[in-house]
């Protein structure tokens, strides 16, 4: 099966409460987002899913708002839950490895996305078109699983990160911000430690 078909079926046979990374408040993020730009900032998710975390923005007075994910049935489910505050986000169904050009972002935010990206050349693609989409003085905020993780999500598996490995795989473009671990409990109760990290584009 590949990625993309992994993800539509997770999503078609799965309500989206129920997901391993269900978050009921995506606060860490939005705590994130708020100190890396203020609401006037464009802001990507980058496989957002159907993470809580646009219509926290729209709360929060944040206009320009995009999501992207590989899976149509997610996007299909997010813009549903959100009614006609759907209209207000563009959203993009793509494989953020095979993207070469999303414009220009002020805050590129992926929790739990990056980490299933196994493949060496995936990792750079990804980290080159970061650096394309976030202007000088930008942030990307990633949230991964940590090295005390387990080593799968999603019944994938994953690469896992401290700070300093994940801002390895972004050159000299990001310059580290801050660094925050946090720990998730999946809607079954089982914990899963994340490292958030903020970066600066340089
Ligand atoms: C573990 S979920 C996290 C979802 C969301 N970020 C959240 O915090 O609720 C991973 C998400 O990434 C999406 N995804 C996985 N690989 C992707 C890729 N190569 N390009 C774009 N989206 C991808 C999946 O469809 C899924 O929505």
């Amino acid at each position: 099966m590949n990625r993309k078909e992994h993800w539509e079926i997770v999503y078609t046979k799965n309500k989206d409460t129920e997901v391993g990374w269900y978050q009921a408040d995506p606060e860490i993020s939005f705590s994130l987002i708020e100190k890396a730009s203020p609401s006037q900032g464009s802001f990507i998710d980058i496989g957002g899913g159907t993470s809580r975390l646009p219509e926290k923005l729209l709360d929060h007075g944040y206009e320009k708002i995009a999501v992207l994910d590989i899976s149509a049935a997610a996007v299909a489910k997010a813009k549903a839950r959100l009614a006609e505050r759907a209209e207000a986000i563009q959203w993009l169904v793509a494989d953020i490895t095979e993207v070469e050009d999303l414009g220009a972002f002020d805050i590129w935010h992926d929790r739990a996305v990056f980490h299933f990206l196994l493949n060496p050349e995936d990792r750079k693609h990804y980290a080159e078109l970061a650096a394309r989409t976030v202007p000088s003085g930008g942030h990307l905020i990633i949230g991964t699983f940590a090295h005390d993780a387990p080593t799968r999500c999603s019944g994938l598996d994953v690469c896992r990160y401290d700070a300093a490995s994940l801002a390895n795989e972004f050159g000299n473009d990001f310059g580290i911000v801050e660094e925050q671990s946090h720990l998730h409990i999946t809607p079954t109760g089982k914990p899963q430690q994340f490292i958030f990290v903020t970066f600066e584009r340089v």
